[in-house]
């Protein structure tokens, strides 16, 4: 049975009728038939969610602990590269990157019109370097894996290669050219989507932290702040890598979500003379080329809890890994250096859809995708609440596939 009403849209309650709940808590709301959603984050995961509901003119009120969009959203690199990530063991995962991928275009179009600005999705596909000959041997188990998946790829020599970036190392050995991976400005597509958020009639709490999921008898009635109760039937729990955090959650129910730290550093080219175009993996490093002329380079992957401190030895790898890519780089000065925390799964995978307590959904756990997950997110999620159904592309990626089995 679908936790909500098909079509009267508010939550069933515990006899399965479809009768309105009166709530514990009461709060004005805009349409008091509608069930009243909270979003708690206000990452890309959060604000695509609420903006999806707000369009679809429900009352969405979004809380975000500090400033939105300043969490992982806004240290990522902003890689689309469901191609080149694509790893053995992980075709359930890739199936869901790739279908977010699609969306992308689209996504990206209708975001920039009800923003009115750039997110700067650009798509001149992404280039992944053999610098030595380990390098080359990975790179063939690569190609060949993403292949065999369907994934548009070309084998390029150092040569050809050289002829696409010109200042790729002359000891390039191969790469393989991958013409669907592409990136997006992810800080202006934060941006664009708080702007989306409101402008759909969705409300913003920035600076109000959700301390706890309220419960009363048993039922999920609202979100507690440090002031008061905010009633809710429906809460959407997209706190990135603090999801675990949040308290009220029973723990069999809490997200396995830790953080996962990334170091990044940006230089500064000549935007009319940028060095690169592409996207460029190293052994090492990535580095993707801004169009206002920032070349951001990333990312370590640090098990170190939420220390956000930069290291000289994070830093040090990073750019020696991209130097080995693009000897010139050494003449750009630094722009900016920073950390983020991806929020990691036990199984490295989000975790999406309803939960065993009736109104909480959980969109969290993106780890190294968020950015590319976005749009899939965004709309199975708010079909979800709108609809009942749980999308396909979805259904590997729920809570409970954690659950321990127990044999009898
Ligand atoms: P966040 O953006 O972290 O947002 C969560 C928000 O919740 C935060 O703003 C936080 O303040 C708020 N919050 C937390 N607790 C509370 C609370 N109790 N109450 C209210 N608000 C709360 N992904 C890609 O697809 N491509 C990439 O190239 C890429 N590169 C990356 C590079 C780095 C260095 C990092 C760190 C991540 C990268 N990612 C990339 C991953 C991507 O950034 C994340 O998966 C994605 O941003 C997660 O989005 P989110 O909205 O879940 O989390
Ligand atoms: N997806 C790139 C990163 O997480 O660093």
């Amino acid at each position: 049975m679908p936790a909500f009403c098909r079509l009267r849209l508010y939550p069933r309650n515990l006899s399965g009728s479809c009768q309105r709940r009166e709530p514990a808590i009461t709060k004005s709301h805009r349409r008091s038939t509608e069930p009243r959603i909270v979003v708690v984050g206000g990452g890309v995961i959060g604000l695509s969610i609420g903006w999806r509901l707000a369009q679809a003119g429900r009352v969405v009120d979004l809380f975000e602990r500090d400033r939105t969009g300043h969490g992982a959203s806004w240290a990522a690199a902003g890689m689309l590269a469901a191609g080149l990530e694509a790893e053995p063991g992980e075709q359930a995962l890739y199936a869901l990157n790739r279908a977010s991928q699609r969306l992308w275009p689209d996504f990206a179009a209708e975001l920039e019109d009800w923003a009115a600005m750039p997110v700067f999705l650009r798509r001149e596909g992404t280039l992944m370097l053999a610098l030595t000959r380990d390098d080359v041997a990975r790179l063939k188990f690569n190609f060949e894996f993403q292949r065999s998946l369907g994934i548009d790829l070309e084998w390029l020599s150092g040569t050809q290669a050289r002829q696409r970036e010109p200042h790729l190392s002359p000891h390039l050995a191969a790469a393989i050219f991958s013409p669907g991976d592409h990136q997006v400005e992810n800080r202006a597509l934060v941006q664009a989507l708080g702007r989306a958020f409101t402008k759909a009639g969705g409300t913003l709490h920035e600076g109000m932290k959700v301390d706890a999921i309220e419960i009363a008898n048993g039922r999920l009635v609202g979100v507690r702040l440090a002031q008061h109760v905010h009633a809710a039937d429906i809460v959407v729990l997209a706190a990135g890598a603090w999801s675990s955090e949040i308290g009220g959650i029973l723990p069999e129910l809490r997200p396995p979500v830790r953080p996962v730290k990334g170091q990044m550093v940006a230089l500064r080219m000549e935007p009319e003379s940028p060095l690169i175009r592409h996207v460029v993996w190293a052994a090492k490093a990535y580095i993707a080329p801004r169009t206002d002329g920032r070349l951001v380079i990333g990312a370590t992957v640090e098990e170190r809890g939420f220390n956000a401190a930069m290291t000289a030895g994070g830093v040090l790898a990073l750019l020696e890994g991209a130097w080995r890519a693009i000897p010139g780089i050494e003449d750009l000065p630094i722009d900016e250096m920073w950390s983020g925390f991806r929020p990691g799964s036990r199984d490295d995978a989000p975790i999406l859809g309803p939960t065993k307590l009736e109104g909480l959904l959980y969109a969290t756990g993106h780890y190294r995708n968020g950015i590319l997950l976005t749009p899939i997110t965004a709309r199975a999620i708010s079909h979800y609440i709108l609809s009942g159904e749980i999308e396909d592309a979805i259904r590997p990626f729920a809570l409970d596939r954690f659950k321990v089995r127990t044999e009898a």
